[in-house]
C-alpha cells in the first residue's frame, strides 16, 4: 500500500514520534510505502508532497514540531475541496491516509471518510480535549513546561509581594490550567468551563497576601468572567471559526490591581508550551499511537482513531472521537478548589 501522512492544526510535541513509528513499522514489518503531505490538509488539497521513508524519519523522535509542517487549512470550507483531495490522492497513488491532529483535523478526516476516503486518525493536542481518549500526546509536555514556569513565578512573586498571573493555553478546555495549577500550587485556577467571579478571585488574592506567600493566578486563555463583570476584547477568527485568544491575563491583572491595590503582572506562556522536545511520557504515547495507527491501516480498518483507554491503545470511531470536546468535569475542578485562597 502507499500511505499518505499529514499533521494538522497547532503543532504539538510528539508529532515526529508518531510519524517515525508509523513509517518504521509500516516499512519494516508490513512493506508499505509512505508519502508525506505538507502543512496539514493543504498538502492533499494542493498535491504538495515530500518523501517519507526510513531515512527521512531517522533522529526525529525527540524533536518538537513536525517534519511535515502544519496548518489550519480547512478543505471543507473550500469550494470543491473534497474532490480536489480525492483527485490528488488518486494522482499521487495514495491508497490511505493517516491524519494526525486535534478536533478540527480529525473532524475533516471524519467527513472525508464519510465521502469514501480511507483514513485513520491519531489524536494530537496539548489541550487534551479530545473525547474517547484518556490523554493526547503533547499535553504532558505542556503541563510540565507550565508547571516549571509557575514554580519560577512563585519565588519572584514572593520577593516583590506581587500577584502574578500565568496565562496558559486552552481555548475551550481548562486541562492545562487545571493540571499545571494543581502541580504548581496556584492560589486560584480559572478555566473556560466555569465563568469566574472577579470578587472571589480578588478575595483569594488578598487572603494569600496575609501569608508569607504571594498569589499566583493560573488562567486558561479561554476563561471568562461571569457575564457583565469585566469588558472583554473580541479577536480574529481562523478558518475553523475559532477566535484567536490571548488577553484575559492582562485584563485580570488590571482588574486585580484596581480592586486590591496590589501590583499584579501577567506572564503569557503562549507557544512556549507547544515548542521543543516532548517528555518521555509523550514520546512513548505518541510512539504507541503511531504503531497502532499503522496496524489499523494494514488491517483495512478505516474511519477510526487510535485512543488511550487506561493503559491500552484501542480503536474508536472518528465520529465518536469528534462529536464533542472533552472538557474539565465539575468534580475535577472541585478537587483543585480545596487549595484556592
Ligand atoms: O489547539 C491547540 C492550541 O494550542 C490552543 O490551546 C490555542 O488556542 C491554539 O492552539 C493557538 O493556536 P495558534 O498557534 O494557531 O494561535
Amino acid at each position: 500500500m502507499r500511505i499518505g501522512v499529514l499533521t494538522g492544526g497547532g503543532d504539538c510535541p510528539g508529532l515526529n514520534a508518531v510519524i517515525r513509528a508509523v513509517v518504521r513499522k509500516g516499512v519494516s514489518l508490513y512493506g508499505h510505502e509512505f508519502v508525506g503531505f505538507r502543512d496539514g490538509w493543504r498538502g492533499p488539497l494542493e498535491g504538495d508532497t515530500m518523501p517519507l521513508d526510513i531515512q527521512a524519519v531517522r533522529g526525529i523522535l525527540p524533536r518538537g514540531g513536525t517534519i511535515l509542517g502544519s496548518s489550519r487549512t480547512n478543505p471543507i470550507k473550500i469550494d470543491g475541496g473534497v474532490e480536489k483531495i480525492k483527485d490528488n490522492l488518486a494522482e499521487t497513488g495514495v491508497d490511505a491516509l493517516i491524519a494526525i491532529g486535534g478536533e478540527d483535523t480529525l473532524g475533516v478526516a471524519k467527513q472525508l471518510f464519510d465521502k469514501g476516503v480511507k483514513v485513520v486518525g491519531v489524536p494530537k493536542t496539548i489541550d487534551n480535549d479530545l473525547s474517547a481518549t484518556d490523554y493526547t500526546f503533547g499535553f504532558d509536555t505542556a503541563v510540565n513546561i507550565a508547571t516549571e514556569a509557575i514554580d519560577r513565578l512563585h519565588t519572584t512573586a514572593e520577593s516583590h509581594h506581587r500577584a502574578l498571573i500565568c496565562e496558559v493555553m486552552g481555548r475551550h478546555a481548562g486541562w492545562i490550567a487545571l493540571h499545571a495549577g494543581m502541580a504548581g500550587g496556584a492560589n486560584v485556577i480559572l478555566i473556560p468551563e466555569k465563568p469566574f467571579d472577579i470578587d472571589r478571585v480578588c478575595a483569594y488574592v488578598e487572603s494569600r497576601f496575609t501569608t508569607r506567600y504571594a498569589p499566583i493566578v493560573v488562567v486558561a486563555e479561554g476563561a471568562h468572567p461571569i457575564e457583565g463583570q469585566m469588558a472583554l476584547q473580541a479577536g480574529e477568527l481562523d478558518s475553523f471559526g475559532h477566535v484567536r485568544l490571548g488577553g484575559i491575563g492582562e485584563l485580570l491583572a488590571k482588574e486585580i490591581e484596581k480592586r486590591t491595590g496590589k501590583e499584579a503582572r501577567t506572564t503569557v506562556l503562549g507557544h512556549i508550551q507547544r515548542g521543543g522536545t516532548p517528555t518521555a511520557f509523550d514520546r512513548v504515547l505518541a510512539t504507541r499511537f503511531g504503531l497502532h495507527a499503522i496496524d489499523a491501516v494494514h488491517d483495512g480498518h478505516f474511519g477510526v482513531m487510535v485512543a488511550l483507554q487506561g493503559t491500552d491503545v484501542v480503536r474508536v470511531a472518528l465520529a465518536e472521537a469528534t462529536k464533542e470536546l472533552k472538557t474539565v468535569p465539575v468534580s475535577r475542578y472541585e478537587e483543585a478548589e480545596v487549595f484556592f485562597g
